[in-house]
């Protein structure tokens, strides 16, 4: 499979070659203090070597524990909100389709969600669903105290019990958690659940190449060897090219803060395959979380094309002038679905009969990115060769490693998040939370 690679010719109207080679040095630097590991944050870098650094036998034990859940579960639960749930959804909805239907292979259950959400109607229907269909649970929090996965799991744990028993409910769950702390890490212990441990020194929106992400993706049938190879492919590129026009990281940092110094302060993540929709909420956290912080950061946006095009189409095209547009394009599709030919043409569409429904969704895609160049808005395109485990590898870790850059390069601590506290602090004392005053 071919390597992701950086399209930036829709760019030359608004970036020229000198501003690039005036932030180039910074880019460098903030490359050397990333690996150099001397910036702020520096206790969050153990995802830079982890796809390499992986160890075999963790993989080995994760492909263990799927085939024997896998053998007795028809819906896989992972609960976890955050960097403890995004990374999975995103690998695996790009892999198997929006509807499912595009993972050919093997006896693997269905996946479904929880701890993303504390709504009550959402909670009924899963039980619902659980009450039918044997299943398996995986929770995830590195803190092992987050609200929302841990009411999550009291409900889920409850009715696993209830339903099988509470030794064989403690066969059916894998907790993935730190090493040592943390409620989580208790209750595992406590109950002697099968347990791996998130790295501490990676942060929840870094995780997704460490069992948080990988075990989910696993139990969906897919292959962690093949996306943990891309990502390996990838790292090698980030570290080792300082060159602009060969390190797609490198030049995808410098290109978005060249932009945001010049005013567009919004980023639109845009994609014409609908299956990657949860790839673009992963990286919305990746960089809202790493960036937006101190008064400063791009905001993170995402649009699916061209469903969009006929909603926030009017406003990229003629809108304020205030954001670029990353487009993640895909070259192969992994089926074909023929157009039929129909005598009467009373859609007036036979002229599109002769052409694959790929071609015409790239003259979309570059109609679309003329057009938004037209209007104002500066396209970075992102070619990926098709979608499989060995790309998505390849992109996480180009995003992750880019993240990193371009936080350095804006002047912020990409690996901290005070932020997310403000409202669990709020909700704590509106719910009389013990510790926290009215
Ligand atoms: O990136 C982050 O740190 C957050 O999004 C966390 O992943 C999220 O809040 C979940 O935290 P935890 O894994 O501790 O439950």
């Amino acid at each position: 499979m071919k390597n992701i690679s950086l399209d930036t010719q829709h760019l030359s109207s608004f970036v020229d070659s000198s501003e690039l080679n005036s932030i180039q040095q910074e880019v460098l630097e903030a490359k050397r203090t990333l690996l150099g590991g001397t910036g702020k944050g520096s206790d969050f870098l153990g995802w830079v070597p982890f796809p390499e650094e992986v160890s075999p036998s963790m993989v080995e034990n994760i492909k263990a524990d799927v085939a024997r859940l896998a053998a007795k579960a028809r819906v896989f639960v992972v609960i976890g909100i955050g960097g403890s749930y995004l990374g999975a959804r995103a690998v695996i909805e790009a892999l198997q389709g929006e509807l499912g239907g595009l993972h050919a292979g093997g006896d693997f259950p269905k996946v479904v969600y929880a701890g993303h959400t504390l709504s009550e109607d959402y909670y009924y229907e899963l039980m619902n669903l659980l009450d039918k269909e044997d299943y398996a649970v995986a929770v995830i929090s590195k803190s092992g105290t987050t609200t929302e996965p841990a009411v999550a799991f009291r409900i889920v744990k409850a009715h696993l019990e209830k339903k099988y028993g509470r030794a064989e409910a403690a066969e059916r769950i894998v907790a993935i958690t730190d090493e040592h702390r943390g409620a989580l890490h208790d209750i595992a212990q406590e109950e002697g659940y099968r347990m791996y441990v998130i790295p501490d020194n990676v942060g929840g929106r870094f995780s997704v190449l460490t069992p948080v992400g990988l075990l989910p993706i696993a139990m969906a049938g897919f292959d962690i060897d093949r996306l943990l190879s891309g990502a390996c492919d990838m790292r090698k590129l980030c570290v080792e090219s300082d060159s602009l026009e060969d390190n797609p990281a490198l030049m995808y940092a410098a290109l978005r803060n060249v932009l945001y110094r010049k005013g567009r302060k919004v980023e639109m993540l845009v994609n014409f395959e609908p299956r990657l929709r949860y790839f673009s909420e992963w990286w919305k956290q990746l960089y809202g979380e790493s960036e937006g912080k101190e008064g400063k950061g791009i905001l993170p946006h995402s649009l699916c094309f061209t469903t969009d095009l006929h909603s926030m189409g009017q406003y990229v095209q003629e809108g304020e002038r205030l954001m670029f547009e990353t487009v993640m394009s895909v070259k192969n599709p992994q089926f074909s679905v023929a157009i039929p030919w129909d005598e009467r043409n009373l859609d007036g569409i036979n002229y599109l009969q002769q052409k694959s429904l790929t071609e015409i969704n790239h003259n979309a895609e570059l109609g679309t990115i003329m057009a938004h160049c037209d209007g104002g808005v500066p396209v970075v395109r992102i070619e990926l060769p098709g979608i499989a485990e060995y790309v998505l590898g390849q992109l996480i870790y180009f995003f992750e490693f880019a993240c990193g850059v371009s936080g350095y390069v804006l002047g912020v601590n990409p690996f901290d998040q005070p932020g997310v506290e403000a409202y669990k602090k709020n909700m704590f004392r509106l719910l009389g939370k013990p510790g926290y005053n009215k």
